[in-house]
C-alpha cells in the first residue's frame, strides 16, 4: 500500500514566488509540488492550500483519520490559531509543522507556535527543502 501524505498550506502561501521572495524564494508552490511528485513516486502525495482558518480545520478532520501523515505549514495561523491547534491534537494522523523561513530568527510573535506542542516534529528555516525533510521523515 502506498503511503498517503498531504501537504496543507495556510494563508498567503498561494502567493509563493511573488510574496517577499527574499524570505520565501522565487518558486511557486505548484511548480515545486510537481517536482515533489516526480521525486517521490512511491508516495501518494496531495496538496491543499487555503487562506481560511475553518477550511484548514475541515481538511485536517477529513484526512486526519485516514492519511499516514500531514505536513502542515499553517503560516500566520501557527502563531494565532487555537482552533487549528485543537484540530491537530484531535486527529490521529501525525502532523509535522513546517516553515520555509526560520521563524526563530524573525519577529518575536513568530516564536510562538500553538501547533508545535501537538506536532510530531517541527522543521523550520530550510526554504522549500523543509517540505522534503518532512516527507523523508515519514518514509
Ligand atoms: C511561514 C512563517 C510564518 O510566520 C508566516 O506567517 C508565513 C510563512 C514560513 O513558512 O516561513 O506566512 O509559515
Amino acid at each position: 500500500m502506498m503511503k498517503k501524505l498531504i501537504i496543507i498550506n495556510g494563508p498567503n502561501l498561494n502567493l509563493l514566488g511573488k510574496r517577499e521572495p527574499e524570505i520565501y524564494g522565487a518558486n511557486s508552490f505548484e511548480y515545486f509540488f510537481e517536482e515533489l511528485k516526480e521525486e517521490y513516486k512511491t508516495i501518494e502525495l496531495t496538496y491543499y492550500q487555503s487562506n481560511i482558518e475553518g477550511e484548514i480545520i475541515d481538511k485536517l478532520h477529513e484526512v486526519g483519520f485516514e492519511y499516514d501523515g500531514v505536513i502542515l505549514n499553517a503560516a500566520a495561523y501557527t502563531h494565532t490559531s487555537i482552533g487549528i491547534a485543537d484540530a491537530v491534537k484531535g486527529i490521529e494522523t501525525p502532523v509535522i509543522e513546517v516553515h520555509i523561513s526560520n521563524v526563530h530568527s524573525r519577529e518575536d510573535f513568530r516564536h510562538l507556535s500553538y501547533i508545535a506542542p501537538n506536532a510530531k516534529g517541527v522543521i523550520t528555516g530550510f526554504g522549500l527543502q523543509s517540505y522534503k525533510l518532512a516527507i523523508q521523515s515519514f518514509l
